[in-house]
């Protein structure tokens, strides 16, 4: 699950990235890469007629982003990045398998897992939270041992903050009380570097940071991935020069919730547009 294709083709630089997410969680990630590479066209894919994925199997999270990637293949996307930590850890393989040479595909975990291996000797203990899908994979706790064996990694699922993200509880007592209630659990006691592991929790991360009193590092891991797509860009000669088409964010299944919420998560309005590719 390491570097991204090499083989990728040529002469593609002004193409759109695509980027994908179960719904509009992966909003985070496409907002820190708007900032970072504004001349980059982004088309967004949320799957809001499946969502969520952190409750569903693994051959059901794989067999929708194949469904997506071959949906952004036909967009001509340059890169394919599963902006999603329940697909990354669940389809990254299958859906890099599947698109070969046709675009770069990219996973939200990959970044991760390099910055805390580049920091190995400062860390010591490792949080990891996410959903369901995402903990019961495995794929942070493995790929960080494979690097950094005396790590110590302490994974722990909290379902409960997709919900509570959406329904506008940040920064409340509501919040307060479900992130003391999983963060205090025995998992968390040591650690000294904090993965949020769900493309929804950089919308929590500096209350989560004041939990543990700014004394956890809570990676920043939107930002994380977004430097990680500059620099694959940059290695393989595909940084758009310009932008000829503006920014498309589709989705599969719309209801007006999902407009007033995407503003939370892009910071920024911005236009929904129903897109079912699912519909025969
Ligand atoms: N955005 C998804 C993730 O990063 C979480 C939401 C879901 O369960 O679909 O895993």
């Amino acid at each position: 699950m390491r570097s991204a294709s090499l083989t990728i083709r040529m002469g593609k630089r002004n193409n759109p990235i695509g980027i994908f997410d179960s719904g509009v969680g992966g909003l985070t990630v496409a907002h820190a890469l708007h900032s970072l590479l504004p001349h980059e066209q982004m088309i967004y894919f949320g799957d809001t007629l499946h969502l969520p994925y952190g409750d569903k199997s693994r051959e059901t999270i794989i067999s929708y982003s194949l469904g997506i990637a071959d949906f952004l293949l036909q967009q001509d996307c340059k890169v394919i990045l599963i902006a999603c930590n329940s697909a990354s850890s669940n389809a990254w393989e299958e859906v890099k398998a599947h698109v070969g040479d046709r675009a770069m595909v990219m996973n939200v975990i990959d970044p991760v897992v390099e910055q805390v291996c580049n920091d190995r000797n400062v860390i010591k203990s490792v949080g990891v939270i996410g959903t369901k899908a995402t903990v019961d994979s495995g794929t942070y706790a493995r790929r960080i041992q494979e690097c950094a064996p005396h790590l110590q990694v302490s994974s722990m699922a909290t379902p409960l903050f997709v919900p509570m993200i959406e329904e506008g509880f940040v920064f409340d007592d509501i919040s307060n009380a479900i992130i003391r209630s999983y963060l205090s659990r025995k998992e968390m006691e040591e650690i000294d570097t904090l993965i949020l592991g769900c493309t929804h929790y950089p919308i929590i991360r500096n209350q989560i940071s004041r939990f543990f009193n700014f004394e956890v590092n809570v990676l920043d891991t939107a930002q994380i991935v977004a430097r990680n797509v500059h620099m694959l860009l940059e290695q393989h000669g595909l940084l758009a020069t310009e932008r000829t088409q503006p920014d498309r964010f589709l989705v599969s299944d719309q209801t007006p919730y999902f407009g007033v919420i995407s503003g939370m998560f892009f910071s920024e309005q911005i236009q929904l547009e129903k897109r079912n590719i699912w519909a025969r």
